[in-house]
């Protein structure tokens, strides 16, 4: 995507993550039309990125081309002038659609802010805009310029505003599906904010190597680290599924999941929607939602389920095992049970069918005693601020990893030795772990260190003294 490129502020383009790929495509072999969902710009905030403002054509947009040539056909923008991460590579459908009297060939699609559309595939026209989850940064789509119309807080970054959808969006990569027989989009949706905060370390403002170029403040991202933390997000988050009717352009029902984690969705004829989700795969009535069965498979089940039928037998079978950006960024949200193991494996079920899979019985134990801090305040504060930019991204908003990596907060006094080759060295690359050497200095590695030492110490201390309080 050489046009969006140019429009850019800059070095910007060359550094970040996302930028100006599409990420997903769709073919119809009878308009032969290939429909790209293009993803978000980086940095993500749109002043440094494009100080200049505009639209950014084609990021967060629906981009049809001739499947022959590659040549353009037409293009829908779903959020202009993006700096919310609201990408619209997610999953894109096609259907022929009964639409004011008239059958009309659509695509539809939920994208990250918010609004599900439905255009018609061989024009591009804008027939429905909703929203099907809560926002803030937008209060309507104009369907005369088929722009959204944004609301005064929309780009207020302050630390404090709240923006919903989160970048994170309010659906975001796993598949929705759409069932013919029953007319409705069956879409796993999120219910989470974030306050976004404008830069105010060079850091932030620059690009930079080994690090993830938002253009906001990382640091400001830290969960407080409170004992009853997974309550706390418990409160803010929350996944529904969601069965949308895209004439009528509303929810039909909703399906409430608790934590975010609902996956990917399968719908069959048999009038049945199965999704996997936070340690349970799940069978609803297609027409109202109500819950027909489900089995416990121990961990969280973020794949979309497939069916299949062999020497006449009907089998539906899902993998299923953690994983992906909010199981290594945020802990606390992915998933809450008492292990921090994985357990991935491919589950196969038929009527009638009498396997039980079986639990996981690593159990998450107690935290160990940490070697004590030997640092000053200034190091701890500095060490968070290096943690959030170059190690939260796969250890843990505030060190709450969701079990992908390492809890550092564990780490042993003999690894704590080897720590500067670990972290600046790449002793574990081969584990995952880069070496971070040609990105923190040996003093900044230490003051992570000294971080790590002062959150382990006290979550130790909050730990031991809960005990206290059950024994007396
Ligand atoms: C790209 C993801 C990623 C990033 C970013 C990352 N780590 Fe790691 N880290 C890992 C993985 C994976 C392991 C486990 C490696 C292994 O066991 O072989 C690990 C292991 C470690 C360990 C060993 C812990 C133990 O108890 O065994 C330390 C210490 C560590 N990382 C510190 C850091 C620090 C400090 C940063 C930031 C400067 C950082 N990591 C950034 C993925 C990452």
């Amino acid at each position: 995507m050489e046009m969006a490129a140019q429009t850019w502020n800059g070095e910007w383009w060359k550094w970040g993550g996302g930028g100006t790929a599409w990420d997903s495509f769709v073919f119809d072999p009878n308009l032969n039309l290939v429909y790209l969902g293009v993803g978000n710009g980086s940095p993500w905030n749109q002043k440094l990125r494009s100080p200049g403002g505009g639209d950014n054509l084609f990021l967060a947009s629906i981009v049809a081309v001739d499947a022959d040539t590659g040549e353009y056909v037409w293009h829908y923008q779903t959020a202009p002038g993006d700096t919310w991460d609201y990408t619209a590579t997610q999953h894109m459908i096609l259907a022929d659609l009964e639409w004011q009297g008239e059958t009309r060939k659509v695509i539809m699609q939920a994208p990250k802010n918010g609004f599900f559309y439905v255009l018609d595939r061989a024009t591009g026209e804008l027939l429905s805009a909703e929203p099907y989850t809560a926002m803030t940064w937008a209060t309507h789509v104009d369907m005369a310029t088929g722009k959204p119309v944004e609301t005064e807080t929309a780009r207020v970054f302050d630390g404090e505003n709240v923006t919903l959808p989160s970048n994170a969006g309010g659906h975001n990569w796993p598949p929705m599906s759409y069932n013919p027989d029953t007319g409705l989009v069956y879409i796993p949706t999120l219910q989470v904010g974030i306050q976004f905060k404008e830069p105010t370390h060079e850091r932030d403002t620059k690009p930079a190597q080994g690090y993830w170029n938002q253009g906001f403040d990382r640091t400001n991202y830290v969960l407080p680290q409170l004992p009853n933390i997974d309550e706390i997000v418990d409160s803010g988050v929350s996944g529904q599924l969601l069965a949308w009717d895209p004439v009528a352009g509303e929810a039909r029902w909703k399906g409430n999941l608790g934590r975010v984690s609902g996956g990917g969705v399968l719908s069959t004829a048999g009038n049945l929607v199965f999704q996997g989700h936070h340690d349970q795969f799940r069978a609803l009535n297609a027409t109202n939602g109500d819950l027909l069965w489900s089995d416990e498979v121990h961990t969280v089940a973020m794949a979309p389920p497939i069916t299949y039928s062999l020497d006449g037998q009907q089998y539906v079978a899902i993998a299923v095992g953690f994983g992906g950006g909010l199981a290594a960024e945020a802990g606390a949200v992915s998933h809450g049970w008492d292990t921090d193991a994985n357990m991935s494996r491919v589950l196969v079920y038929k009527l009638g069918g009498t396997a039980e899979a079986p639990a996981n019985e690593v159990v998450r134990q107690p935290l160990p005693e940490p070697p004590p801090v030997t640092g000053t305040q200034e190091q701890i504060a500095l060490g968070q601020q290096i943690f959030q930019r170059h190690c939260s991204v796969c250890h843990g908003d505030g060190l709450r990893t969701g079990g992908l990596t390492p809890d550092l907060k564990r780490t042993s006094a003999g690894t704590h030795e080897v720590w500067q080759k670990i972290v600046r060295e790449g002793l574990l690359q081969y584990g995952g772990m880069p070496g971070f050497g040609q990105f923190v200095t040996e003093q900044e590695a230490e003051a992570v260190r000294q971080y790590v030492l002062d959150v382990a110490n006290t979550a130790y201390q909050l730990q031991e003294s809960a005990k206290l309080e059950t024994t007396q």
